[in-house]
């Protein structure tokens, strides 16, 4: 079984007459909603490809709660180790005028909320993989610290840090690092967090006990190492509409190549192949159809 234990968030997409400014006025004209959160989208992917998979995550109990519960439901994801709180969801207000400029508002709700004794263990002791992303950290570091105690007790970590948690620093990511099987960050990420060049990062990290570094490079690709052979493998071929989720989408194929113990050559290509299929779709979830079997 792999488990996702990261932030859940629906995003709420406004199409609207304009962004309004500072006392200004406007009106809304669609509604999309859109459940989210990293590694929630990569076990959705990793759920629609037949794999057995569970989330560690928390929501509110109010009506955005109940959709991101239903919406793994109906993908045969584990919904065991979500904790339903008091208190707001995590949502993602998304304006998009028609020229398709865009602004966000962040609620993080409840997500930052997940204190330890909170997590349920048995999940943890079940997978052979606990794939971790960020959260926001602005209502407290309860859902950070209980990561770091996770990965002490997980066979294996998977990490995809994102923004949110490069910003906090080497220093305070060391402890999640420490316990990282497969780290999946892409270039800018990385190259900040080391303060060098992708390939001397990679070096860096596996210095500090991750085993295999996958670097996304978007258009361009991935760059994978396990100290011993490195591959920089090619983007697959794809026409994007929409690459909302392609970095998700990377880690949820690599992922699966990696739990059906395929060298680290090919979890790049099946990565690189999920990913370029799901950003030819609008959503982060639109996996229906896409057989990373089909890659090689
Ligand atoms: N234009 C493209 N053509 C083909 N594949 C692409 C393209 N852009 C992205 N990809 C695929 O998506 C993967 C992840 O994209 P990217 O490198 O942008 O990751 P990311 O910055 O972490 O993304 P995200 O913003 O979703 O977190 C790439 O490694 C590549 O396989
Ligand atoms: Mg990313």
């Amino acid at each position: 079984m792999i488990s996702g234990f990261g932030a859940l968030n629906l995003d709420k997409i406004y199409i609207v007459d304009k962004i309004p400014g500072k006392d200004e006025e406007g009106y809304v004209i669609d509604l999309e909603l859109h459940p989210g959160g990293s590694a929630a989208n990569t076990v959705a992917g990793l759920a629609s490809f037949g794999m057995e998979t569970s989330f560690i995550g928390k929501t509110g109990s109010d009506e955005e709660g109940k959709i991101l519960l239903r919406d793994f439901l109906e993908r045969g994801v584990d919904t065991s180790g979500i904790i339903s709180a008091e208190g707001r969801s995590g949502v993602a207000m998304i304006f998009v005028d028609k020229d398709g400029n865009r602004a966000i508002l962040v609620d993080p709700g409840v997500n930052d909320t997940i204190s330890i004794d909170e997590v349920n263990m048995e999940i943890v002791e079940k997978s052979s993989i606990v794939h971790m992303t960020s959260f926001i950290c602005k209502n407290g570091l309860d859902s950070f610290r209980s990561q770091i105690k996770v990965a002490k007790r997980a066979s294996s970590v998977s990490f995809d840090p994102g923004m949110p948690y490069i910003e906090r620093g080497l220093k305070e990511l060391r402890p999640i690092l420490k316990q990282t099987a497969i780290f999946m960050p892409n270039r800018t990420e990385i190259e900040m967090l080391f303060g060098m060049d992708y390939r001397e990062s990679c070096s860096e990290a596996m210095n500090m006990g991750v085993e295999i570094v996958a670097v996304k490079l978007g258009g361009k690709g991935c760059y994978v190492t396990d100290g011993k052979r490195e591959y920089h493998v090619k983007a697959f071929s794809s026409n994007p509409v929409d690459t909302t989720g392609a970095g998700d989408a990377f880690n949820a194929g690599f992922l699966y190549a990696w739990h059906k113990k395929r060298n680290i050559e090919e979890c790049a290509r099946i990565g690189n192949f999920v990913a370029g299929k799901l950003i030819e779709r609008v959503g982060a979830r639109s996996y229906d159809g896409i057989n990373p079997e089909k890659a090689l």
